[in-house]
């Protein structure tokens, strides 16, 4: 099969368009046929390792040292149809199509997967995918989709409350707008000009220009503030919040944590940081959202498979709109 493999950390042109073997399940997993997968911000980071120096080292030991361990393929999100399924799977069945993720071993882009049908404890797992998503759309969902579900709930977010939500333009927070509209709140989008049109379109009752007004210095207040990029002034961010509001971080620095940590522990405001876990569960909250006509995933460019590092450099401009899907077969 064909996939792309991630030679060393660095720059887009680490990745390889290479002829591999083709995965076979095991009892417990499916064999999917990617349809379509996706280029996150988050794939970029881990690519390149440009992260904080502690979950560098982490990421290093995870996934190979001074170079990804051979063979290695990156790509969370997929969408595609099941080809076979092993002998103790149960929910599943050959030619259903399905969206997902595939959880920390990677390994998305590429046109073969197999998963287990149960991933337990790890993120990932896949569900039916939303009847009327093509393929590169469903494949979009699960990590934005599962991210701001997970730090909205985490946020008890309720109708009638205000959010802002701090890089909004993009995977978690095209997303992010829809839900926390979902739940009846006011939103307050806060992204670069040429995306806010598309905010207002996604749901946001208020829009500000990052490059324009600082959300932490307008006077403004919110019951709940989701920092999805971290390039906020955490400290100030706190004194935007409403008495017993609560601060959700996406994407904290270890000192923005500690600064956080302080100025909530002194206040009777709340600060959360923590990684995102996505469940089964919430990919069919997700896909039920999708049918119902609530969720609509955004999607801004679909590259081809072979174009992955080209895809890779576009996402890193930091002009996408959402989402990025990379089309596999079939999509
Ligand atoms: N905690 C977790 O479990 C978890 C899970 C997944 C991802 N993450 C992290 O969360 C981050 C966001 O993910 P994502 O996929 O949504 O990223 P994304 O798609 O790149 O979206 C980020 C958005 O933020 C905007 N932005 C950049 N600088 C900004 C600023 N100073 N103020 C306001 N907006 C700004 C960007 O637009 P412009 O470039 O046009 O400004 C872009 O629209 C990533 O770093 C990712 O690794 C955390």
């Amino acid at each position: 099969m064909r996939a792309i493999i991630w030679t060393k950390y660095g720059p887009p042109d680490v990745l390889e368009l290479r002829d591999v073997e083709k995965p076979a399940p095991k009892d417990d997993q499916i064999l999917i046929r990617i349809c379509a997968t996706t280029v996150t911000a988050g794939d970029c980071e881990m690519r390149s390792l440009k992260f904080p120096i502690y979950l560098s080292l982490i990421m290093r030991l995870w996934r190979g040292l001074l170079k990804p361990k051979e063979g290695s393929i990156l790509g969370t999100e997929l969408a595609g149809e099941i080809e076979a399924v092993g002998k103790d799977v149960k929910r599943f069945k050959v030619g259903d199509q399905v969206f997902g993720a595939a959880g920390m071993n990677l390994g998305a882009n590429a046109e073969y997967i197999c998963l287990p049908e149960d991933p337990g404890e790890m993120e990932g797992g896949v569900a039916i995918k939303p009847a009327d998503l093509s393929y590169a759309e469903a494949a979009a969902v699960p990590f934005g989709g599962r991210d701001a579900l997970h730090f909205l709930r985490k946020g008890n977010i309720r109708s009638g409350q205000k959010i802002l939500i701090n890089g909004a333009g993009g995977s978690i927070g095209t997303f992010g707008i829809q839900l926390a509209k979902h739940f009846g709140a006011e939103v307050t989008a806060v992204d670069s000009a040429a995306k806010l049109d598309m905010l207002r379109s996604l749901g946001a009752d208020h829009v500000i220009d990052y490059t324009q007004q600082d959300f932490t210095r307008n006077g403004q207040t919110y019951d709940l503030i989701f920092e999805v990029v971290g390039k906020s002034s955490v400290s100030r961010g706190i004194r935007s919040l409403n008495r017993n509001g609560t601060y959700l971080m996406a994407n904290p620095r270890l000192l923005q944590m500690a600064r956080g940590a302080w100025a909530a522990a002194r206040s009777s405001k709340k600060i959360i940081f923590q990684t995102a876990n996505g469940t089964i569960k919430d990919l069919i909250f997700l896909r039920e959202l999708v049918e119902a006509g609530k969720l609509t995933p955004v999607i801004d460019r679909c590259y081809p498979l072979e174009q992955t590092a080209q895809a890779h450099r576009y996402v890193e401009t930091g002009e996408k709109k959402g989402n990025v899907a990379i089309t596999v077969s079939g999509a």
